[in-house]
């Protein structure tokens, strides 16, 4: 068994508590795991910009990035177990370094601090599942358009404030969340851009005293440019966090409404949805029961991600600077976009789970749901609005639910959905 000791420790063998140092690394090594490939990326860049500066001869330069992609490789299969013997991910790479390499594995953190290297590993996590997240909400966007298509006949009603308003359809109703996902995928796109910056080469927070190229390095590893204030770099963790969960939170809050409108749809008193029996769950003592607990766990999951956000705020105030709080925005980050992803990968087969029950929609459709087309009839016959609403209340009117949806015609409404438009919205996002 290999003795732990610390990165910090130096040759004094400085002695520390276990407990104190489990206690700080808290859940470190359990997340480092989503960061360790994002870590090792940050690491190659960053050997590439000590070859450039005259630290690492091009043969040292080489040898090291093989370790790491090695390193790498072994991760992914297995083979390198990141397990609490490390304080972090961080100090596991050069551990493996410096047992690989010997005294060459020793160089590859001149100039750099965990501080900077911990903040490329997460950005570098938070750009790439960004973009994954990304695709899924416009796979769920485009499934959600496909249905809507195949439903642009089926009347259901309108409601607001939970009451029967005016005819509309099925495919309105989903191309508002079709629309919504739409709208998030720019979202994604433009919080993407926003932290597209290395950190890298800011170190603990002052710069180095090394001519580090950092702009090189933000391009080796797929940044747009460079953070430059390294004080902001540090004060940026957390922030930059919030903000990806600020978009996880819009794209999340469509997946809560639609959930709860499933949920009520589904319900006997509407009946206007059943769902396949892959996606509902028995009861432990109720042989009648057939419930929809996915649809209710997807509609909870934004209460996680609410709690997420609000950790993130509490853990940032903070003075400027690296202070090791802000380890722990880590754990939100990485819950949030792992259950932002596992639902989104769910939504689709959802959808595909729904078959609607177009008699019993059609028959919720009461004839006072027309007055507002027997309105405007009125008022196409010369009437003020105000004149012919207060006719039309005290009057039967003809016009059919069928009627009423044709006519509908201006851009978004039931008779013009404006489905090209959404679709070209999607497909340029
Ligand atoms: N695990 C630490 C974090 O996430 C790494 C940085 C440690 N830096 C330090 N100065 N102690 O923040």
């Amino acid at each position: 068994m290999k003795n732990k000791n610390y990165l910090w420790s130096g040759d004094d063998n400085q002695s520390i508590d276990e407990e104190l140092m489990d206690f700080m690394a808290g859940e470190d090594i359990k997340l480092d795991k989503h960061l360790f490939k994002f870590d090792i990326i940050g690491s190659q860049a960053h050997i590439g910009g000590l070859k450039t500066c005259g630290v690492l001869s091009g043969e040292e330069y080489t040898k090291l990035h093989m370790c790491l992609s090695q390193l790498n490789l072994s991760y992914q299969n297995n083979e390198f177990i990141l397990d609490n013997f490390y304080e972090d991910g961080h100090s596991a790479i050069e551990f493996y370094l410096t047992e690989k390499l010997g005294e060459l594995g020793k160089k590859a953190h001149t100039g750099r601090s965990r501080n900077d290297q911990v903040l490329t590993s997460t950005r570098l996590f938070s750009k790439h599942n960004l973009n994954t997240i990304n695709e899924l909400v416009k796979a769920c966007a485009q499934c959600t358009i496909d249905l809507a298509k195949q439903h642009k006949e089926a009347i259901m009603p309108g409601y607001t404030h939970l009451q029967r308003a005016m005819p509309h359809t099925v495919a309105a109703w989903l191309l508002g969340f079709a629309e919504a996902m739409i709208d998030d995928s720019y979202l994604l796109n433009s919080t993407l851009d926003y932290i597209n910056c290395s950190p890298l080469g800011t170190a603990a927070g002052f710069g180095v005293p090394l001519d580090l190229p950092r702009e090189q390095t933000a391009k080796a590893m797929g940044f747009d440019r460079v953070q430059i204030n390294p004080v902001y770099a540090q004060n940026s963790r957390g922030k930059y966090d919030l903000v990806v969960l600020q978009a996880l939170y819009q794209v999340m809050l469509n997946i809560r409404r639609f959930s709860w409108d499933l949920s009520l749809f589904i319900t006997s008193e509407f009946n206007f949805i059943t769902l396949n029996k892959s996606h509902t769950t028995g009861s432990s003592i109720m042989p009648n029961k057939s419930n929809p607990d996915v649809v209710e766990l997807m509609r909870a999951s934004l209460a996680t991600i609410e709690g997420c956000m609000a950790q993130i705020q509490g853990l940032i105030s903070l003075p400027s600077g690296y202070q090791r709080d802000l380890q722990n925005t880590k754990e939100p980050l990485i819950k949030s976009v792992v259950l932002t992803k596992h639902v989104l990968k769910l939504m689709p087969g959802l959808i595909m789970a729904l078959n609607f029950n177009t008699q019993a929609m059609r028959d919720a459709i009461n004839p006072e749901m027309m007055a507002t087309d027997q309105a405007l009839k009125h008022v196409k016959h010369g009437a003020s609005f105000r004149d012919a609403y207060g006719q039309a209340k005290n009057e039967s009117s003809e016009i059919t639910a069928e009627q009423s949806i044709a006519a509908r015609i201006s851009l978004g409404a039931t008779a013009n959905l404006g489905i090209e438009i959404l679709q070209k919205r999607l497909n340029d996002s």
